[in-house]
């Protein structure tokens, strides 16, 4: 009709918001192995909300591992994870869908897509999962990007953008549909070290003026001490440390020292085929007789 307005109203809010009062995240005798190797071994903790965690430990120990059964992309082969108080490894499609408006989720690699812009990859999850207006979607995706500093790069393709500004945009969307919780699977790899503090500064905003709980895998130690209000360290399968980033910088664990000192020696074994290989290069660590000192 000639000279309507249209107007549609955001959906009222609530699906992606929490139901339950209790813990946001509840791990149990979590338990995943491949093939013989135990990579998580009866893990159990618990994440309150609008908080940061920071999950963090050597190159292999399963954190992305358990990442993905935090998002009930993988099933353990033991124990269980309660999202909202809903078991999202039991869950049946639906369930797991409900789940899933819940939590976003910014992956290592971006996983932007190529061919679309920067605003349509942030207005896909929105299409997907709601039947909102074009007009209300664009209104969304502007704010978000707003919201991560990326309202000039709407236009543009993911390869005319820095990986800084990738990252960005892999949180705009991990935020499209307001959710409840945010994973972060290395959110600053690959960045330098401004580029850090500024996705450093976002979690934190985010976090706390939207109240979302954020998990942040990283390796990154000045943004474990920036940014968590807890941190997670696995090795071994186990949970060798958790507690406040004041609690871990004074922890006495050999297994914390070496990791936050990033000592080569000590009782984190780095993979035998680089300790084989810096063996053949450079010896066993003697100086060579007669070599310069
Ligand atoms: N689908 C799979 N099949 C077989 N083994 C796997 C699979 N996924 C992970 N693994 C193994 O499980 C272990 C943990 O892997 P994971 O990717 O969770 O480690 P990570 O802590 O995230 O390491 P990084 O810091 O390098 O990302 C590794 O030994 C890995 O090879
Ligand atoms: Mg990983």
């Amino acid at each position: 009709m000639a000279g309507q307005v249209n107007i549609d109203l955001p959906r009222p809010r609530g699906e992606g918001q929490l139901r339950s009062e209790g813990p946001v995240i509840k791990v149990e005798h979590l338990t995943k192995r491949y093939g013989d190797k135990v990579v998580l071994d009866d893990i159990s903790f618990e994440l309150a909300r609008g908080r940061v965690y920071v999950i963090m430990g050597p190159s292999g120990c399963g954190k992305s591992t358990l990442l993905r059964m935090m998002i009930g992309a993988e099933a353990p082969d033991a124990g269980r994870v309660l999202l909202d108080g809903v078991d999202i490894t039991t869950a049946d499609k639906r369930t797991r869908e409900e789940a899933r408006r819940k939590f976003g989720v910014l992956f290592q690699s971006s996983a932007l897509l190529n061919g679309l812009t920067v605003a349509e990859n942030v207005a896909l999850p929105i299409a997907q999962h709601t039947d909102l207006l074009r007009s209300t979607i664009d209104l969304m995706v502007r704010l978000k990007l707003e919201l991560v500093g990326m309202g000039d790069a709407a236009d543009k393709f993911p390869y005319e953008i820095s990986g800084g500004m990738k990252k960005r945009a892999g949180l705009a969307r991990a935020i499209a549909l307001d959710p409840a919780i945010v994973f972060y699977d290395e959110p600053s790899a690959g960045l330098d070290p401004v580029m850090v503090g500024v996705i450093d500064k976002l979690i934190k905003d985010l976090t706390s003026k939207l109240g979302i709980t954020s998990v942040v895998i990283t390796h990154e130690m000045p943004s474990i001490f920036r940014i968590a209000d807890e941190a997670i360290m696995l090795y071994g399968g186990k949970i060798v440390f958790q507690g406040s980033p004041g609690a871990l910088r004074n922890s006495s664990s050999p297994l914390v020292r070496q990791f936050i000192n990033g000592d080569p020696e000590g009782p984190i074994n780095a993979p035998r085929q680089l300790a084989e290989l810096s063996e053949r290069l450079f010896g066993s660590g003697r100086a060579p007789a007669g070599g310069a000192s």
